[in-house]
């Protein structure tokens, strides 16, 4: 007897232990559940599930946290709106196929996922989190991502982190956008949206309260967000809008994988709304590098219609040429939001033309028309022939550029982007494109002139340069002016590295390897080799490299030269045998990044956007 209850108090024991052992620790079945106090670890363990409570709140949420990141960082919460006051919470998977956040006092479905899907059995259902970040449901006999019952990056929260899709299936209708937190210790339903506007030209923004618009990023131009400057060579991360009949989202992803970034919008922030940050492992900190609106001219119709905005003009808002303030009077007391209107009024019969602007970001795109098969040539002719279409650009912008974009409304949200932005040809009454054409005339002289000195110039600058390093060239280290830095040539640093001998190598970090080296005097020095693929043009270094120079700091090694011959792009730092490896690699992975999109920005190219 006291055998058969050993035996059944075993098989009972068997039994608990197979409903609480994971089938992996990372998936959750349809009898185990996630308390609270419990978390859950993605396989490659970059993030976390289970119920915490912000800083300062005593409520409790389910959510999803970065694993190695020291600062907890949710990115995502399941009861936004409905906090758990205890911590009788859990989550498992209902027994409609959903997966639930239940309160185990009384079994009151707090959250629930919603998902659709009929006639599934609800003990082939396994939770997974993914390493992405993604929180699955799905069919244990289904591997295919296409066939999730339910994904959370479908519901985004106020985090976007790479892969996710920002925008909408056509085939549903559904729209993925991300909605701020009430404030940093209430993930409830905040003011402000972020997602995509799906005009016949999609381009992103943000809202308040779901309706007013407050930024626009400007339409996709096949390349980048026509107002955010480009953002397409990046080493770091790649991102697109993708635009087919099924879909059309925003998405985002991470070339360098020890990079971690993410996207977040915040109601409360003053520093901007839309924010993107790194987190950088040497400081255990995140930090920021971009927050949108970055200016003033980044607020939505600031000028009003038929205006510019320029960020270094003053005022900021300047009537387009042909325009004029429709309220002279508020237009005078810093009140542009009634914006300009015409001249000379347009009347089809009298004849009209355009005029063009450049380097604009294009007006917001409500209401606008595309029909990708047209060119620039036959966009102007038809947008011509419609007395209603006040405007037209090249829908798209890569290669030759080709499409085309009308626009049918007001003109509202242009600015003036520096250095970048496309051509925008604006509907004027043909008497304006006459007086417009004759100053034109005598600008041209000037302009001509102008060119001609200019060249003339340079023409000497050159033959003088090229005569005064022809006589430098001669020594193995040579400075140049323009550099603080000296610049060694190839020989130098092959005949320091043993020709880049492996047992000089260092380490290798995303950048490219790091080599060991003795140069003549026998200072020891670490050659950071950039990757041929990492680096652009030969200014883009140059400008690197001086801000490199000028940000030296302690923590840092010394930066003492650089080499550039060819397609060898070398930084040369001072070799400290005490420092770790990771303080060059550090100075060329991470940092150099930063420098990059600091010279960037310095040189008017700004890589420091969000999109
Ligand atoms: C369950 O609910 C009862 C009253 O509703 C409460 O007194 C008790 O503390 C709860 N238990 C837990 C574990 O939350
Ligand atoms: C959104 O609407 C609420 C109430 O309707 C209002 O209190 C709040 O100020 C609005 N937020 C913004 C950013 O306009
Ligand atoms: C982050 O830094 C810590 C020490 O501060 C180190 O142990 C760890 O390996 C680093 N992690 C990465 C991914 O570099
Ligand atoms: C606007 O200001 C300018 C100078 O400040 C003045 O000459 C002009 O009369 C003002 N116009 C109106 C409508 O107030
Ligand atoms: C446009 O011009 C035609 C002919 O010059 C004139 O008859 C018509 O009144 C004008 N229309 C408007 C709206 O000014
Ligand atoms: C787009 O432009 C092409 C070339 O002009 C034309 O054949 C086609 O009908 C246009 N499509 C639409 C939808 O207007
Ligand atoms: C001009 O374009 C608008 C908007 O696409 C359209 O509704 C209207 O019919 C067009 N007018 C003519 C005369 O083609």
């Amino acid at each position: 007897m006291g055998r058969l209850y050993f035996v059944m108090f075993y098989a009972y024991i068997l039994t608990l232990l197979s409903q609480e052992i994971p089938i992996a620790a990372y998936m959750l079945t349809s009898s185990q559940s996630i308390i609270d106090g419990k978390t859950l670890v993605s396989k490659g363990a970059s993030f976390e599930l289970g119920f915490f409570s912000p800083p300062s709140s005593k409520h409790r949420y389910f959510g999803i946290w970065y694993k190695p990141v020291s600062v907890q960082t949710v990115v995502w919460v399941a009861n936004r709106d409905s906090p758990i006051t205890d911590t009788s919470g859990a989550l498992k998977i209902g027994s409609t196929g959903n997966i639930v956040v239940v309160n185990q006092n009384d079994s009151v479905v707090i959250w629930s996922s919603k998902s659709t899907s009929s006639n599934i059995a609800v003990e082939n259902l396994i939770i997974e989190l993914l390493d992405s970040g993604n929180l699955v449901l799905r069919d244990v006999r289904i591997e295919d991502p296409e066939k999730y019952l339910w994904q959370s990056f479908d519901y985004p929260g106020d985090t976007l982190l790479p892969g996710m899709k920002l925008g909408w299936k056509s085939k549903t209708g559904m729209n993925n956008y991300m909605q701020s937190w009430r404030n940093s210790d209430d993930p409830s339903l905040g003011d402000y949206t972020f997602g995509i506007e799906l005009t016949e030209y999609p381009e992103s923004v943000i809202l308040t309260n779901k309706s007013i618009k407050y930024y626009r990023s400007g339409p996709w131009n096949g390349l980048q967000f026509s107002g955010a400057p480009d953002m397409s060579r990046n080493r770091v991360f790649h991102y697109e809008l993708v635009h087919n009949p099924d879909e059309v989202y925003y998405i985002y992803k991470v070339t360098d994988p020890s990079v971690t970034l993410r996207v977040v919008l915040t109601q409360t922030s003053t520093e901007g709304h839309l924010q993107r940050f790194t987190w950088v492992n040497q400081t255990q900190s995140w930090l920021l590098l971009v927050s949108i609106p970055r200016d003033r001219c980044d607020d939505y119709a600031l000028c009003g219609a038929y205006s510019t905005c320029e960020v270094m003009t003053e005022p900021v808002c300047q009537c387009l040429k042909g325009f004029k303030p429709k309220s002279p009077q508020d237009w005078n007391e810093t009140d542009w939001s009634q914006g300009c209107k015409r001249e000379t009024f347009l009347n089809c019969s009298q004849g009209e033309g355009f005029l063009k602007y450049t380097g604009v970001k294009l007006p917001d795109t409500t209401g606008t028309r595309v029909n990708r098969s047209m060119d620039l040539e036959e966009c102007g002719v038809n947008c011509l022939k419609n007395c209603s279409c006040v405007a037209y650009s090249s829908s798209d912008i890569s290669g030759s550029g080709s499409g085309c974009v009308m626009w049918f409304t007001d003109l509202i949200d242009i600015r003036q982007m520096d250095g970048a932005g496309e051509d925008l040809y604006i509907r004027m009454a043909a008497s304006e494109l006459v007086s417009e054409s004759k100053s034109k005339g005598k600008e041209l002289v000037v302009i001509i002139v102008i060119i001609i000195a200019i060249v003339a110039a340079m023409v000497v600058l050159a033959l003088g340069s090229w005569f005064f390093l022809k006589k430098r060239r001669a020594k193995g280290v040579h400075e140049k002016e323009d550099f603080e830095l000296p610049v060694f040539d190839l020989v130098t640093i092959k005949s320091a590295t043993s020709n880049f001998a492996e047992e000089n190598l260092l380490g290798e970090g995303g950048f490219g390897p790091v080599y060991k080296g003795k140069l003549e005097g026998d200072q020891e020095i670490a050659v950071k080799r950039l990757s041929k693929s990492s680096i652009q043009g030969f200014s883009e270094f140059k400008n690197e490299v001086i801000l490199i120079s000028k940000l030296q700091h302690k923590n840092l090694v010394k930066l003492i030269g650089c080499c550039i011959q060819g397609e060898e792009k070398m930084l040369v730092y001072e070799y400290m045998p005490n420092k770790s490896l990771d303080a060059f690699i550090f100075v060329s992975n991470f940092l150099f990044m930063q420098m990059k999109q600091t010279a960037d920005c310095l040189t008017g190219k700004s890589d420091l956007t969000l999109f």
